[in-house]
């Protein structure tokens, strides 16, 4: 055994556990207004930035030496007493700027819903059996909506739905979109919101997701021609122009049979659209730092979705392209094009 290289593995080793707890830093940060406030706004003592989110002195001096430590924050030395500290304007903008595509934000929150069921999902491991998706804490579920919305933001009507064939003229005149897996609703108001003429219908199978979703919809002012409903991805009903899997088919017990429904449920030359996690084919093609966050999500949460109803195939967030095309020919699709792809998704464009 090599004992420099052990050594250099407990360093990385440590600096993980200093990484796991720094997640939860963030969302503190996040939730207590801590990085809007240091934000823009120079070097800041502990009590300067507890005075401004009106929280306790003590406890944000710790949270700031941590995310010092951590290089989230700045140290700018000792000033007149407790030290100040500063947020550099590059790490700003990802932590506080939900319309960037460099957002980081929804990222921790879901990291952080995840670890919770750290003992649940150690007990499936023993029983083979799954967890739902809706049976995780409402991080997972708000931080889900929070981590893909900024990418979906900047890039689906931008680039995704032009690089489909023919799909954004129709959009335009008005087509039908069925947004299925929809979650809390981002994409399906996105998509409202960028083609006025068309009609969207988001469906899910977790009843919360879709409560939330119809919130989303009102406060947006969009109820009159975005509705949401309760269904599984092989019970949805409707004939539609454009439909779309959202980061979402490999969490389904049955991708192959949501792929079937999905072919009798197309308009004659409609178009469906998956959106799945960035995963090459092969598994050393994955071991990279987006790889290792998503077969984390995966083991924690997408495996246990799929195992928990019926069929189980259990995809995993990591699939990959071969694997996706496999199935999505099976279930009656004449091709499968990669049309984008960002670091952190593929975009797939399936035609009967
Ligand atoms: C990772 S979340 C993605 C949510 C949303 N599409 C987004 O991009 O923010 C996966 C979603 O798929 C839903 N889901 C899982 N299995 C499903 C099924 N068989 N039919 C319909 N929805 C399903 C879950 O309830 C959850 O809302």
């Amino acid at each position: 055994m090599d004992e420099t290289k052990m050594m250099d593995f407990v360093g990385r080793a440590v600096g993980d556990v200093g990484a796991l707890l720094g997640g939860a830093m963030v969302v503190i940060g996040d939730k207590l207004g801590l990085y809007r406030s240091m934000a823009g706004a120079g070097p800041l003592t502990p009590a300067e930035l507890a005075a401004r989110t009106g929280t306790a002195e003590r406890y944000v001096r710790e949270w700031l030496c941590a995310q010092a430590a951590r290089g989230y924050l700045t140290y700018d030395g000792i000033g007149d007493g407790d030290g100040l500290f500063s947020l550099p304007a590059e790490h700003a903008t990802p932590l506080t700027d939900e319309t960037s595509p460099a957002c980081v934000i929804g990222a921790f929150e879901i990291a952080l819903g995840s670890v919770y069921a750290t003992d649940t999902i150690a007990e499936r491991f023993r029983t083979g059996e799954g967890y739902a998706w809706g049976a995780h804490d409402r991080h997972v579920l708000g931080g889900c909506e929070r981590f893909f919305r900024p990418g979906y933001l900047n890039h689906l009507a931008s680039e995704w739905i032009p690089a489909l064939d023919g799909v954004e003229a129709k959009l335009g005149a008005g087509a039908r979109i069925a947004d299925v897996g929809c979650g809390h609703g981002a994409s399906t108001i996105l998509l409202a919101e960028a083609y006025p003429a068309a009609h969207v219908v988001g469906f899910d199978a977790h009843d919360g997701s879709i409560e939330a979703a119809r919130k989303r919809a009102a406060d947006a002012g969009l109820t009159d021609r975005v509705h949401f409903e309760v269904a599984t991805a092989t019970t949805f009903t409707g004939t539609y122009d454009l439909i779309c899997f959202f980061d979402c088919l490999h969490d389904m017990g049955d991708p192959a049979g949501a792929c079937a429904h999905v072919r009798e449920h197309l308009a004659p030359d409609g178009t469906l659209m998956i959106i799945e996690p960035y995963a090459n084919d092969d598994i050393a093609d994955n071991l990279t730092p987006v790889g290792a966050a998503y077969y984390g999500f995966s083991t924690l949460l997408c495996t246990p979705s799929s195992l928990s109803q019926d069929v189980g195939t259990a995809l995993g967030a990591q699939a990959g392209e071969a694997r996706l095309r496999g199935i999505v020919t099976r279930a009656g699709f004449s091709s499968l094009r990669r049309v984008a792809e960002t670091p952190f998704n593929i975009v797939l464009e399936a035609t009967p």
